[in-house]
């Protein structure tokens, strides 16, 4: 059912925009912030450029049923990610239900029930996976056959190719133009105008008990936090155990058992777990020194929406530290478009001109800061030469950053082994930059992890890339051996018939979940279940480098016996490089034969071009096996994508 709104507020999207005196809105379709984030962007934009009344909406929040009575001189934007195999974000299932649906039921019937509704369009998706942007084709495809009218096109934005934020630049100049021109909008030069107003206030410290210290709400700030634990109010977890499963030279790989007994979180098996990280404190100093904000870093501050649509997206008096620290997204690549803001602000007038050409010049933009991998400190250090970015109203930031966002593992335990205790395989990414030894580009959630690792081993930090780490928590009480995070359910499962055979594909860290199957299949044996065949095949670069679990799978061997087969591909032993799907080639017959019997296929894994390979041979095996053409075992594949005999996990 529709989440309840709040008391009071109304799910009628022309009554709100009545209300509230908007003539434009960006809904958006978001899963993991960035499709919200864009939608922010693009109110911001429709206000300072064009003048026009912008609020941005929750698809969540409102019902559809009155679309046919928005007015002519309204626009409505939809900014849709897909994710997992084609399907809806979360918050958007009941819009897409509704808008694809045999016959949406508006208030009037008649042919083209939306012949008034004038609307814009952008997807975020990721070319590698099947149903690229499928969320904003079949919104869009569905609106015109209610005989709504586009301004500008769909447009399409690739994770995949890396290329989201110039496709998204790209793509809402033409749009706005298209628009300005229909709507009759005068362009003017755009004036910055806060969305939030920030006041400092004497009267507070950081140890008043209403200032918010990284706590996520108010019952984490009492110290009573209370369930449902969910995206928007995390379970602060004991960390039972912690270990490394490989270290070599920049690459860790992590293994932590997260015990949930005292929350009433569950999870399933091949379920996705939400960690929630902090930045690391020498990101946090560089920022806030940046800003010209370090001395006052700990001054404790109310941040107000200015206007009545707008939302804070943090609790607040809180201090500009831990904004920065648990709310902020500050070690992202720097986006162009946010180049263009702060050139107002720059320190000189030459560094604004910098600015400026940095921000319109898409190349230039891309030689000066790709290499570097610069975050927004970084880069405003760099163009700034140094100097301090004094000038910038601190709601900018909140505005142009996006929000710190929990990061999605596959869990890697079986809820029937341990149904209290969630584990996370998760590899520790950082990337060598030539001319920065020893500062490596360091992924935020993954050397959190590594962090909490070794503060909870009490492992003194490795040099060079130790970093430290606030917790956050009620008052910081937890001791760094804590970790909040919440549960996703997924749609990735094992046969309810355990006697089913299964063949599962997972190189890297691509077999966390097949860790969790495996075990579940061990226990199953283990306690006299008829287990079918279980196949796993598995890569990494070396059997004495990076081979997760390696004695694990021997216990398992142990219980399943002669059902459980592990085929791995070490690609950096040999003269040529052997992966998974080289290793599934040599097994079509049997691949082919338990198809045949029902088995289940999965795959799982983030080499990019793995899973598409893998694809493609099956669909030879399956040709070859069953004797029929490329094609027609082509179409077999999809069907059984269809029918969720092969499934793909791709964590939001
Ligand atoms: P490589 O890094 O030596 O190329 C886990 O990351 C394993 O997946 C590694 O052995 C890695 O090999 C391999 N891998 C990289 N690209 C792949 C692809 N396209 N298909 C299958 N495996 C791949």
């Amino acid at each position: 059912g529709a989440a309840a709104g709040k008391a009071g507020r109304t799910r009628n999207i022309v009554e709100k925009m009545e209300e509230s005196g908007k003539n434009c809105v960006v809904f958006y379709g978001s899963q993991t912030g960035t499709a919200e984030d864009y939608a922010s962007r693009l109110a911001k934009e429709g206000k300072s450029r064009f003048g026009l009344d912008t609020m941005v909406a929750d698809l969540e929040e409102y019902d559809f049923d009155t679309l046919d009575t928005v007015p002519s001189d309204k626009i409505l934007m939809f900014v849709l990610a897909t994710y997992g195999e084609g399907e809806p974000t979360d918050n958007a299932v009941e819009f897409y239900e509704f808008i694809t649906g045999e016959e949406p039921a508006f208030s009037e019937g008649s042919e083209k029930p939306l012949g008034n509704l004038n609307y814009v369009a952008f997807g975020l998706g990721n070319n590698t996976y099947e149903h690229y942007n499928s969320m904003v084709r079949n919104v869009d495809k569905a609106l015109q056959k209610l005989g709504a009218n586009r301004i500008g096109s769909a447009g399409e934005g690739d994770d995949g190719a890396g290329t989201m934020e110039e496709d998204f630049l790209a793509w809402k100049d033409p749009m706005w133009a298209e628009l300005a021109s229909k709507m009759n909008l005068q362009e003017r030069e755009a004036v910055y105008e806060p969305v939030f107003g920030i006041v400092e206030r004497e009267d507070l410290t950081p140890e008043s008990p209403s200032v918010y210290l990284g706590e996520p709400n108010r019952t984490h700030l009492e110290g009573t936090p209370r369930g449902p634990f969910n995206s928007h109010n995390p379970y602060i977890a004991p960390i039972a155990e912690s270990r490394e499963l490989f270290s070599v030279k920049d690459r860790n790989c992590i293994h932590m058992d997260v015990d949930i007994s005292g929350s009433n979180l569950t999870y399933q098996t091949g379920d996705h777990i939400a960690v929630w990280p902090t930045n690391p404190g020498d990101e946090v100093d560089r920022f806030l020194d940046t800003i010209g904000l370090i001395g006052k870093r700990n001054t404790v501050i109310s941040v107000k929406a200015l206007e009545p649509t707008a939302k804070v997206p943090f609790p607040a008096p809180t201090t500009y530290d831990a904004i920065v620290r648990y709310h902020l997204e500050i070690c992202a690549p720097v986006s162009r478009q946010f180049v263009s803001t702060l050139a107002a602000f720059a320190p000189s007038e030459d560094i604004k001109a910098e600015m400026t050409k940095l921000g319109n010049d898409k190349d230039y933009f891309h030689e000066q800061t790709g290499p570097h991998f610069y975050n927004i400190s970084r880069f405003l250090t760099a163009v700034a030469k140094g100097q301090k970015w004094t000038n910038v109203p601190f709601s900018a930031f909140i505005e142009g950053l996006t929000k710190l966002q929990p990061r999605y593992y596959s869990i890697s335990s079986s809820s029937l082994v341990q149904p209290k205790k969630i584990s996370i395989t998760a590899v520790v990414e950082s990337q060598l930059i030539p001319g920065r030894d020893g500062d490596p580009f360091r992924g935020v959630a993954t050397n959190y992890l590594l962090a909490l690792k070794q503060k909870q081993n009490g492992d003194p930090n490795p040099e060079p890339f130790g970093q430290t780490y606030e917790i956050m928590g009620p008052r910081n009480k937890y001791d760094g051996i804590h970790v909040p995070v919440h549960v996703r359910h997924s749609n990735f499962k094992l046969p309810s018939d355990p006697s089913k055979p299964v063949i599962m594909i997972g190189p890297g860290t691509g077999v966390a979940p097949f860790r969790a199957f495996v075990q579940e299949r061990a226990k199953q044996a283990a306690d006299g279940v008829d287990v079918g065949r279980t196949l796993l095949f598995f890569g990494c670069r070396k059997s004495t480098e990076d081979f997760m679990y390696k004695e694990e799978w021997e216990e398992y061997k142990k219980a399943l016996g002669d059902k459980f087969e592990m085929i791995t591909a070490f690609s950096r032993e040999g003269p040529k490089k052997v992966y998974v799907q080289h290793r599934l080639k040599e097994y079509a017959k049997e691949v082919s034969d338990l198809l045949s019997q029902k088995g289940y296929f999965y795959v799982c894994g983030d080499a990019a071009n793995m899973a598409r390979e893998v694809n493609t041979v099956l669909a030879q095996i399956i040709s070859e096996g069953r004797g029929v053409t490329e094609a027609k075992g082509e179409e077999i594949v999809k069907n059984m994508r269809a029918a969720n005999q092969y499934q793909v996990s791709i964590p939001p």
